[in-house]
């Protein structure tokens, strides 16, 4: 099985595995690194055949985004999604996090208020900060099921009349979910409301598992197109996040028009890689994410069965993403006790809960593609150290 094979990534300048050492002080070849969203399997063959042609070639001039790109791109949505996205809807930008950057810039202006539901991605925060826009934090509340709500009632109340936007991470990274009709409408109404532009990061919204469905925002609610502007990649799906191409579909004429005078003004425009490699990847990538979601599927049981077996950790039950959200206050650690006790002890690299903003404390996160094995072998670490504490 292709997903069972262990690449050594050790040197390839990844950052996952390049920056162990700097940032966690681990040896590579010692550690397991869980934290950046990225996964140790290789691409579908179609991406790699892609880049191998235009090698062949050894031209790598500008590039359009051209028919096949945008027919790629409207046939995916139409045949995975149920969606019919326009082919003039769309954009092709630097990556997902350079959209949300763009539309900051193309639909609010300096001072205005921007919400996000934490935890939530922590480039969101970041994003909005650097760009002198003022950042509002609606925490997220965790149900009787164990699952994030949002609370809209309570952020209501929070608001002073310059918010502009919100930002949306749907499916939800860290907590996997995966968002019902039912709370898209009440965050559409909401926004309305408000007066908000919502911008919809669905990166994960081919990683989806069991009975659960990606509803896109704007087919959940078509009445929303006029205030929405919804993101999608293939580089998550695929694993193909260093070509750092994302999609912005923007079906409201008028928001196109604003957006496009953004692009212009910040001089974006396609790159060859990422207009081939999303071309390659959704016309010839379908198979190998099928066979992709039933490998996760399993290590998403593994992790969960074995992780909630260990007294005192509970992961939060995964709809979405390769990303767990697993809660360890119980143990009554503080994150350098954690450090000391637990990651120099494993050597496993998980993402940090308070990066992910308020209500990330006592949370770390697992990225769990990676080779069964190799996570059969972080588990078993951490079974020995958590029950030691
Ligand atoms: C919700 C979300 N948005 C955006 C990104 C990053 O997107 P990009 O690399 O295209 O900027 C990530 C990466 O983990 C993510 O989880």
């Amino acid at each position: 099985m292709q997903f069972d094979i262990i690449h050594n990534r050790i040197g390839t300048n990844s950052e996952k595995w390049d920056s162990l050492q700097s940032l966690y002080g681990l040896q590579p070849s010692e550690a397991i690194p869980m934290w950046v969203a990225d996964m140790d399997f290789q691409a579908p063959e179609a991406v790699t055949k892609a880049i191998r042609g235009m090698a062949e070639k050894g031209i790598y001039g500008y590039a359009r985004e051209d028919d096949n790109y945008r027919q790629a791109i409207c046939g995916w949505m139409a045949r995975r999604h149920k969606w019919q996205v326009q082919p003039n809807a769309l954009f092709s930008v630097h990556g997902i996090v350079n959209a949300i950057a763009l539309s900051i810039q193309a639909f609010t202006k300096p001072g205005d208020g921007i919400i996000i539901f934490s935890p939530v991605y922590h480039a969101f925060s970041r994003v909005i900060e650097a760009s002198g826009r003022r950042l509002i934090e609606s925490p997220l509340v965790i149900d009787e099921t164990g699952k994030y709500r949002m609370d809209l009632e309570a952020t209501s109340h929070r608001l002073t009349g310059n918010e502009r936007m919100v930002i949306l991470c749907s499916p939800h990274n860290p907590g996997g979910r995966v968002w019902s009709s039912e709370e898209l409408e009440q965050l559409a109404e909401f926004s309305e409301r408000h007066n908000l532009v919502i911008i919809s990061d669905e990166i994960h919204h081919d990683l989806v598992y069991g009975d659960f469905t990606h509803l896109p925002f704007e087919k959940a609610v078509p009445s929303s197109q006029s205030y929405l502007i919804t993101l999608t990649s293939t580089t998550k799906t695929f694993n193909i996040a260093g070509m750092h191409t994302g999609n912005v579909i923007i079906s409201d004429e008028k928001l196109r028009v604003k957006f496009k005078k953004t692009l212009s003004a910040l001089a974006i425009s396609p790159s060859s890689f990422g207009v081939a490699m999303t071309t390659a990847a959704y016309n010839g990538g379908e198979e190998w994410l099928d066979q992709l979601l039933i490998y996760l599927s399993k290590n998403k049981v593994l992790f969960e069965k074995r992780i909630n077996q260990i007294g005192g950790l509970v992961s939060m039950p995964l709809e979405a993403t390769y990303l767990c959200w697993v809660d360890y206050k119980a143990y009554n650690l503080s994150l350098s006790e954690y450090k000391h006790k637990i990651e120099a002890e494993t050597k496993v690299a998980a993402s940090y809960g308070e990066m992910f903003g308020n209500g990330g404390a006592g949370f770390l996160r697992f990225n769990i593609a990676t080779p069964k094995k190799v996570l059969d072998s972080a588990l078993t670490r951490l079974e020995a150290a958590f029950n030691r504490v």
